[in-house]
């Protein structure tokens, strides 16, 4: 026989690991063992819900630490919720429910779980997992984009699948390898992309007609966003050249609004330095406008029902990513473009190898038009020098990782 090694205590990573009551709960003992065989502690709490899907003696038993379900708890001497959170380096939701995000959108502690995250002294994790109906509700909506602007919550997944009940969509848990990954990171303090400097384009530009009029298009910049906030999250010091959005700044990230292409090629050359010795990455998630109006009227533009509308003419703007790459004399800064089109999978992958090849950039994201603008989930494919990976569909948060761990690697 051989005994499980016991690392040294003093050395050993604690989550305190929380599960509430969805059916992907049982895939909570898969991540607290990742956990315990990482070498990490792991002190479970579950909410009585959570303990009518998994039995509170198979998480004991695997964690070997007795399970924390009450607040109340008359064996212990003080505060339980206290306690937990200060010895926990990472406090992790798994799987986490509708109303749980909820309590924590609201800052809500009339329960251990929640009472333990709210009292969190590093980061809290959360795998959601529910229907996909209530993983589209505006109310789950709103909180997770409460908890997004507090920047105090890490979310991993959920991803499209299928659920308990059979139906198929956006809402089943990440797997628990992602999961305890996720939670690896965080215990690493500083995230794989720490001491990186990471620019990030986000939302669209507007090109001025007359001082009330402008061309636009209809990014929301939600993509470019969660590229930033996950960065930041993994340690990369970020600047976040945001177009017109309507979006809170990620906790943490340096934020400049631009609102024409022109600006934002003076805030890339701002960020960049003349070396372009500003960053290791330029992310270029930005609609940038291809074209202006030739020349923007100094005063509204008045229709006169006599003659004809009036015609705009249009100068190309000058395509930002590929002025980088043109400069750039070393494999940095890494650069990542984003290929949005309309048509299949296959001709979307046709025009990102394209824009590979033309741009000269290290990786583009492909992605198609009706499934990414104007939504909180996407559906991508990366294209590199080495070829194209499946197309992934998932929230843009789960995406902004896949992009991140690929950026990870081309900066080697
Ligand atoms: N981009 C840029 N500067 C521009 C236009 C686009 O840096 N003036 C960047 C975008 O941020 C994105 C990528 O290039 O990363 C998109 O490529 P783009 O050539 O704009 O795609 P389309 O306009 O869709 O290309 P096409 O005209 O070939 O359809």
């Amino acid at each position: 026989m051989t005994e499980r090694p016991r690392p040294n205590e003093s050395r050993r990573r604690v989550v305190a690991l929380a599960v509430t009551g969805s059916i992907a709960a049982y895939k909570a003992v898969e991540v607290a063992r990742l956990l315990v065989k990482a070498g990490h502690r792991v002190l479970p709490l579950m909410t009585a819900s959570a303990t009518r899907f998994v039995g509170p003696v198979t998480l004991s038993g695997i964690c070997g630490e007795p399970v924390a379900t009450d607040m109340w708890d008359p064996t212990y001497p003080g505060e339980l919720h206290v306690a937990l959170a200060d010895r926990a380096d990472v406090v992790a939701i798994v799987s986490a429910t509708a109303d749980v995000l909820a309590r924590l959108a609201h800052g809500r502690a009339d329960d251990l779980v929640a009472a333990t995250a709210l009292c969190a002294k590093g980061p809290v994790l959360v795998a959601p997992a529910m229907h996909p109906r209530m993983w589209s509700h505006p109310a789950t909506r709103a909180n997770l984009a409460e908890l997004a602007r507090q920047g105090r919550v890490s979310v991993v997944g959920p991803v499209v699948g299928p659920v308990a009940s059979g139906d198929v969509g956006m809402g089943r848990m990440a797997e628990p390898v992602e999961i305890a990954r996720a939670i690896e990171e965080l215990l690493a303090g500083a995230g794989d992309l720490s001491g990186r400097r990471v620019v990030v384009t986000a939302g669209p530009t507007f090109e001025p007609i007359d001082p009330v009029r402008f061309l636009g298009n209809r990014s929301s910049g939600r993509m470019g966003f969660a590229l930033a906030a996950r960065a930041r999250a993994r340690g990369a010091d970020v600047v976040l050249v945001a177009g017109p959005v309507a979006l809170p700044t990620p906790a943490g990230v340096e934020r400049r609004d631009v609102e024409t292409a022109e600006q934002m090629r003076a805030a890339l050359a701002d960020a960049l330095g003349p070396d372009l010795g500003g960053a290791d990455a330029v992310v270029m998630a930005a609609a940038v406008a291809d074209f202006r109006p030739a020349s923007a009227s100094g005063t509204k533009i008045k229709k006169d029902a006599s003659s004809a509308p009036p015609a705009i003419a249009l100068a190309q703007n000058p395509d930002l990513i590929a002025e980088i790459a043109s400069k750039r004399s070393g494999p940095k800064p890494v650069l990542v473009a984003f290929a949005l089109e309309t048509g299949d999978d296959a001709s979307v992958l046709g025009y990102a190898r394209r824009k590979l090849e033309q741009k000269r950039v290290d990786l583009v994201v492909a992605n198609a038009a009706h499934e990414s603008l104007g939504h909180a989930d996407n559906r991508v494919a990366l294209v590199d020098a080495a070829g194209a990976s499946p197309f992934v569909a998932a929230t843009k948060d789960a995406l902004a990782d896949r992009i991140l761990d690929r950026l990870v690697t081309l900066l080697g």
